[in-house]
């Protein structure tokens, strides 16, 4: 399997990177910094990336910033630049993306926890991640040729010194965890799903 990686330099994309590889699938890691690259903000640079990098069965994204501020403090530019990015960036990759991949082939996006699971600050971030779910639900009804679509959500990832004190308690897990969520999805037949990795 030809599997393009979007974030592939990233924590979680470097550990998906090396478990597409260790089952034999031909990986393409890209970033902003690789050549070929590709800013997932950048929809106009997106026809000539994907024309380089050629048909490919899986697009795995797993990339997406979001600012983190309160409710009350959050302002209009906040939510649009957690939207621009995370949502419409990964939804950047879809539309263009579509005319090259394989009949049967596969997106896979990431969402994450704080779409169902709070902590102060996460507003745009859960909202950003309830926008990513909601579209591949519907996406995967749409996409032609068999192409499937499902969304990756992993729960905070485990950090050398312990992670941040707003997720306090919450049961994290290792990048090569939620990297196998990315194989199942690339490789398996389900789509509109969202598989949880907590
Ligand atoms: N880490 C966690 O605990 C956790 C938990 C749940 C969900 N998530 C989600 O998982 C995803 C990845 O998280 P991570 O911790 O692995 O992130 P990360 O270590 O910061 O890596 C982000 C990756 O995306 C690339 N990137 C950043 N901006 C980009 C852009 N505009 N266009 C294309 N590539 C871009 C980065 O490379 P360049 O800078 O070179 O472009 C890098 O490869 C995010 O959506 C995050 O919300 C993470």
């Amino acid at each position: 399997m030809r599997v393009l990686i979007v974030g592939g330099t990233g924590t979680i994309g470097t550990a998906t990177v090396d478990a597409f590889e260790e089952i034999g699938d031909e990986v393409i890691s890209v970033s902003r910094s690789t050549s070929p690259g590709v800013d997932i903000t950048a929809p106009e640079s997106m026809p000539a990336f994907f024309d380089s990098v050629g048909t490919i069965h899986a697009l795995v994204s797993i990339t997406g910033k979001v600012p983190y501020v309160d409710t009350a403090k959050a302002t209009p530019e906040d939510f649009s630049s957690g939207f621009a990015n995370k949502l419409g960036g990964q939804i950047n990759l879809v539309l263009a993306g579509i005319p090259h991949i394989a009949e049967r082939g596969s997106f896979t996006l990431t969402t994450g926890i704080l779409a169902q699971h709070s902590v102060p600050g996460s507003v745009i971030a859960g909202t950003v991640n309830g926008g990513i779910e909601a579209f591949v639900k519907t996406a995967a009804l749409e996409l032609p040729l068999g192409i499937r679509i499902n969304a990756v959500s992993p729960t905070i990832i485990e950090q050398p010194n312990g992670h941040s004190a707003l997720f306090r308690g919450f049961h994290s897990v290792t990048p090569e965890e939620a990297a196998q969520a990315y194989v199942r999805s690339a490789h398996g037949i389900e789509t509109g799903q969202v598989f949880r990795v907590w």
